[in-house]
């Protein structure tokens, strides 16, 4: 039986290259460049799979001049790079990879609250540049975290982590807006109540984003959400960039309206928006979220179970749509 190709559009572990040739005719993109969306297209030429990151664009024009695809396995749980519906049209299945990244994202928002809330990159930058010369009563004051109000938006798997963090580790009451509400027992669980967004806004001392981006999610929080929030509040986004509209959080920062805010994703990333460098009261982090050894480990292995799973067995793991 000929063996399915396959193409790796991202330099990726050895190991799952290994497994991926175990079973496939691979080509891979071990160097650190990214592909152009005509590069990708010329290299999916005759192609049954591709193994993607999250950032490489599957939409209607590629699958048109990719007519041999059949599954795109993303080594994410987010799928904001795939146009499902068109994938759908198409008969192209995708995948994602959910669950193993859950409380290791979890643990890095909470990570990111704390170092916003403390100002510990703020503090450190200070002693670093040599500034520390006495200690002040008011120096680098933050905000508590303990006995504080949790806000979350989005309270999907990752969301439900961060709660159970803020209730169970740090007494934090926990207040939460989805799409939908979570059933009592999940609730009682996460020690979370539901509200509306707008109430969230205002009485949060920290808002914490982890909705997915889709057009209804995009900006979120924009320049009106900004000014409900609490000057003492914080943000954080582990979510996507584009559910925080950037340039206004940026001159909500510079002008004090709120706090502070730690961001691990941006409108346009690699790219950062040019106002959040130069106000200090922001940390900054190049979307690193899920990025521990063994869970990028699972995250490339379910991608990999994914695609063997589909091209080998019939039977994908996590499939995305009913393609
Ligand atoms: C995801 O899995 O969606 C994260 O953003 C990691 O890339």
């Amino acid at each position: 039986m000929t063996q399915a190709k396959v193409l790796v559009a991202r330099s990726i572990f050895p190991e799952t290259i290994a497994r991926l040739q175990a079973h496939f005719d691979v080509e891979a993109n071990q160097a650190d460049d990214d592909w152009s969306a005509a590069q990708l297209i010329e290299k999916l030429q005759g192609k049954q799979g591709v193994f993607t990151t999250g950032s490489e664009r599957i939409d209607a024009a590629l699958l048109a001049a990719c007519p041999d695809l059949k599954i795109c396995a993303n080594m994410a749980v987010g799928y904001n790079n795939f146009d499902l519906d068109a994938m759908t049209a198409r008969g192209v299945l995708g995948t994602n990879a959910p669950d193993v990244l859950t409380e290791t994202t979890a643990d890095f928002g909470f990570a990111l609250l704390m170092a916003t809330a403390r100002r510990i990159a703020e503090s450190e930058h200070f002693l670093r540049a040599g500034q520390w010369k006495k200690w002040r009563y008011d120096m680098f004051s933050g905000s508590d975290i303990h006995g504080s109000t949790l806000g979350i938006i989005g309270m999907g798997r990752i969301g439900q982590g961060i709660a159970k963090r803020g209730a169970l580790g740090f007494g934090m009451k926990v207040i939460y807006h989805n799409r939908s509400r979570l059933d009592a027992a999940l609730e009682a669980e996460c020690k979370a109540s539901y509200v509306g967004k707008e109430e969230l806004l205002k009485t949060a001392d920290h808002v914490v984003l982890v909705v997915p981006y889709t057009p209804a999610s995009h900006h979120t929080i924009g320049a009106a959400e900004l000014a409900l929030m609490k000057p003492t509040a914080t943000l954080v986004n582990i979510a996507r960039g584009g559910i925080v509209d950037d340039a206004a959080l940026a001159v909500a920062l510079r002008e004090r309206r709120i706090a502070a805010a730690g961001l691990d994703v941006f409108e346009g990333e690699p790219k950062v928006h040019p106002d959040l460098l130069t106000v200090p009261n922001v940390v900054l982090t190049p979307h690193i979220a899920s990025a521990t050894v063994p869970t990028r480990r699972a995250m490339a292995d379910l991608a990999v179970d994914n695609l063997i799973g589909f091209l080998v067995d019939g039977k994908p793991v996590t499939p995305l749509n009913p393609a």
